[in-house]
């Protein structure tokens, strides 16, 4: 395991294959932002004060390096966009949910749905701002809704598009698993709304940053 920050950053910069490269860069994510965490816990959480992200409690150089890990995997456009980090992608499901929970008329819980089979997220759904839809194909109600587009899908590993029934439809794209070690990496995703997560890039479940 890499020891400090430089160390981390000659790894990433070097020519490893890209595979082998992701998984370290990933590691050495985690190791520097142990090591800032304990820098920011000694100066009394200063990185507060920090207004440069949009992510006011994330550290730039955390930011540097996920935007490094996605340049070097290929897997998402990083350039201009703002970068959010949770506890696990499955805390940003449920932030991006509740984002995008509109007010309905008459007030009712928006619906999130997901083309079958779907890597079920019925637990997060204890809301009264949004509800388990069901399956994407099925839906034909007029009002707003959500899909949850997950590509490479759980269970079946399928690369996905949105169903998009209707035109009032919001996407999350669930990009858990679009890393080189389960499927080829053809193009930078380029969506509005991309989660992925340390726990399926490289196994780091218990790091819980999504
Ligand atoms: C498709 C998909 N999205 C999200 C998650 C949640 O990931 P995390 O462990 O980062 O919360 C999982 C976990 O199995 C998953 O399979």
């Amino acid at each position: 395991m890499v020891g400090t920050e430089a160390e981390a950053a000659v790894v990433i910069e070097s020519s490893v294959p890209s595979l082998v490269a992701a998984s370290v860069a990933a590691v050495a994510m985690v190791a520097a932002a142990e090591v800032e965490v304990i820098k920011t816990t000694q100066s009394k959480l200063t990185n507060l004060e920090i207004q440069t992200s949009f992510c006011w409690y994330m550290l730039p150089k955390l930011e540097q390096e996920i935007k490094n890990l996605h340049n070097l995997v290929g897997n998402a456009v990083v350039e201009g966009r703002h970068i959010v980090v949770g506890n696990g992608s499955s805390q940003l499901i449920q932030a991006a949910l509740y984002a995008l929970a509109e007010p309905l008329d008459p007030p009712s819980p928006i619906s999130v749905v997901s083309a079958t089979p779907f890597y079920s997220i019925a637990d997060y759904m204890r809301s009264g701002l949004f509800k388990w839809g069901g399956d994407a194909h099925a839906y034909n109600d007029y009002k707003a809704y959500i899909e949850m587009v997950t590509s490479p899908n759980n269970p079946d590993g399928e690369l996905r598009g949105p169903v998009l029934k209707r035109a009032n439809c919001m996407l999350v794209h669930d990009l858990a698993y679009y890393w080189p070690q389960y499927t080829a990496i053809t193009k930078p995703a380029d969506q509005n709304i991309m989660l992925f997560t340390i726990s399926k890039c490289t196994g780091h479940a218990g790091s819980r940053i999504g």
